[in-house]
Order: structure tokens, then sequence, then C-alpha cells
């Protein structure tokens, strides 16, 4: 007969039984070894006998038993897999109050694990907020065009091309902010595969301020080297990624600068095996309250101005995402009414 050490009634009926019939045995041979009065040691010796028949039946029963129960306890809580007698070592080894110590901290986890997806879900929701939000300004001024247009404006030689060509810059900022979307949620996502390459920084920072000359003249804005780069700087990261960085940097530093002959200064310091790269504004700065917020997605501190501006907060998110990826870090700091410095660290090659 197979007992079952979970059923804690089979198993006192079972011990019971097994007793009794010993006790029974342990009497009958009583009887029969002593004629008339039984021996004082006799009694002694198969009343002890029955002690530690007793002792060894109920601690092999009771440690079934709660191993029985604490496994289930225990496969819950570590997943445990283990082959089926290391896994009962490892349980009896254990006390009751590690269990117990196991049980509280395993709760703990999962206690923390629900708070992180109810902040996760709170944050999807936000940003799902902050997206529609986002793309619902271009849409509606699109749509007011469209509808001025078909009313009349089209045979209206004084609206109709300026209307169609806000239609296409309010088109052109759906596609920027829906490119900027996807660039962040293939970075978020563990797919993203840097190609890192040996390139110079210096080449490439050039490039970026030419890529962006016609905004830079538009809002008064020119560039100064905090250095004298002739030679090259060389750096291994990816190229093209790095120049999205700069070019998110820079286009800030353009748009967030300082309205009237403002003046964007690029240095790149040495620093061991990595180099230190700075663009230093000198707009109106960011309040220290901000600071810690201004890497998050959709972040502006000033809407009036971002927006006047045409930026969705996305640009520096994307930027951090970059950086962090390559194992570097980047970090801000700014004095109001004096400029923004953004410094970020790169590997030498
Ligand atoms: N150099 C800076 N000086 C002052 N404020 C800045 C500077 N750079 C960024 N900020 C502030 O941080 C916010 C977030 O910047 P971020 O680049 O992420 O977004 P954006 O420029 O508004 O839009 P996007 O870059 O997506 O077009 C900006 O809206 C602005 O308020
Ligand atoms: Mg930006």
């Amino acid at each position: 007969m197979k007992l079952n050490y979970s059923d804690p009634n089979r198993l006192a009926i079972t011990n019971a039984l097994v007793i009794t019939i010993f006790a029974i045995v342990a009497n009958v041979l009583l009887v029969l070894l002593s004629t008339g009065k039984p021996a004082l040691l006799l009694v002694i010796g198969i009343n002890s006998l029955s002690l530690g028949v007793a002792f060894f039946l109920f601690r092999f029963t009771l440690e079934k038993f709660i191993y029985e129960k604490i496994k289930i306890i225990y496969k819950t809580i570590r997943n445990l897999k283990l082959p089926k007698d290391a896994d009962r070592t490892a349980i009896m080894g254990s006390s009751l109050d590690k269990v117990n110590q196991e049980v509280i901290e395993w709760g703990e986890t999962k206690k923390k694990e629900i708070e992180e997806l109810k902040k996760m879900a709170g944050y999807r929701r936000e940003f799902l907020g902050n997206v529609s939000h986002e793309l619902k300004t271009p849409i509606f001024n699109i749509q007011g065009y469209v509808l001025t247009l078909l009313d009349g404006g089209l045979e209206d030689p004084s609206i109709n091309k300026e209307y169609l060509f806000r239609t296409e810059k309010s088109i052109n900022r759906m596609i920027a902010i829906v490119e900027d979307l996807e660039t962040i949620s293939h970075l978020e996502s563990s797919e993203l595969q840097l190609k890192e390459s040996r390139f110079d920084i210096t080449l490439l920072t050039r490039e970026v301020i030419e890529f962006l000359e016609i905004k830079s003249k538009k809002l008064n804005t020119s560039f100064i080297f905090g250095g004298n780069y002739d030679k090259p700087i060389f750096i291994k990261a990816d190229k093209e990624r790095i120049r999205q960085v700069l070019i998110n940097l820079i286009d800030n530093s353009i748009k967030y600068g300082n309205p009237e002959n403002g003046k964007t200064k690029i240095s790149f310091f040495d620093m061991d095996e990595n180099t230190l790269i700075e663009v230093t504004d000198d707009g109106n700065g960011i309040e220290a309250a901000d600071i810690p917020r201004v890497f998050e997605r959709f972040y502006r501190t000033d809407k009036g101005r971002s927006r006047e501006q045409g930026g969705s907060g996305l640009g520096l998110a994307i930027v951090k995402h970059i950086i962090e990826a390559h194992n570097q870090t980047i970090n801000v700091r700014s004095t109001m009414g004096v400029g923004t410095t953004f410094a970020f660290t790169l590997k030498k090659a």
C-alpha cells in the first residue's frame, strides 16, 4: 500500500495502527516470555523498544508530511525543478524560519513586479495620449487648409499656393513625429544592433553643422569650435546614430539658443579611453527642476516656445537611448540666462 503523505488523517490512523499492533505483539511476547510475574528488565526493554519504534515512525511520517506541504510552496516560489531526492534534502535542510523568510521575500518581489507593471501601464497610457495629442495639431491644420481651399480658396490666387505650402509643412511635421516614434520604438526594442566603425568625430560634426546651415541662418545662430581641431579625433561608434545625436543636440542649441546672434560652441576633450563632446549654447537655459526630466519622451520645458519651434520632445529621448546603447553617458548642465551644455562621451579609436 502506498501511503499518501499529504493527508494528516490517514497518516495519524496508520501510525496509531502500527503502534497498536506493535504494542499487542509486545504484550503477547511479554506474556509468552515471562512465566508468572514478568521480569522488570523485560518490561523496560520491550517498552523502550516501543518508544524507539514510535519515535522513528513519527519522525519519518512527520518529515514526509512537512516535506509534501513545503514542496508545493517551494515549487511555486522557486520554480523548483530538481530531481526527486535532491530537492527533498535541499528543502528539509532549511528550517521553517528560513522557509518563512523566503516566502516573505518572494511576496515582496512579486509586489514590486506588480508595481512596476502598473507603472508601465500608466506610462503607456500617457504615451498614447501624448502621441495622439502631437498628431492632432498637424492633422487639424491640414483639415483647415483643405476645407478653406475647397470652400473657394482654390480659385483665390492670394492664398491657394500658400495654403498648399502650409499643408505640406504640416504633413512634414507628421512625418517627422512618426519617424521619431519609429526610431524610439526601434531603440527601445532589444533588436538594436550598433554598426560600430572608426571615424573622425570632428568631420562628422562639420557635416552636421553644414546640414543644419539653413535653419541656423534663419534663427541667427553661428557656430564656433572650442579648440583648434584640425587634426582628426577618431572614435569608435555607430556613425549614423551619432550623426542623429549631433543633429538633435545642435538643432536644440539653435532652437533654444539666444535668438539674437546666438552662438553654439562645440568642444572635444580627451578623457583617458573616451572623448568628451560638448555642445554649448547661450540661450535661456533650463530650470534646475526640469533638468532631470528633459530626456523623457515628449517632455518640453517651455511649452509655448517649444511648440512655436515645432518640437515634439522626442529628440533628447532618442539621444539618450543612442548614447546608452553605446554604454556611454550623457549629462546636461545649465544656468538660467547664461546657457546650456550637453556633454556626452564616446570611445576613442
Ligand atoms: N539647449 C537647450 N536649451 C534650453 N532648453 C532646451 C535645450 N534643449 C532642450 N531643451 C528643452 O528640453 C525639451 C526637450 O528637448 P527635445 O529635443 O527632446 O524636444 P524638442 O526639441 O522639443 O522636440 P524634437 O527634438 O522632438 O523636435 C525642449 O522642448 C526644451 O524645452
Ligand atoms: Mg529637440
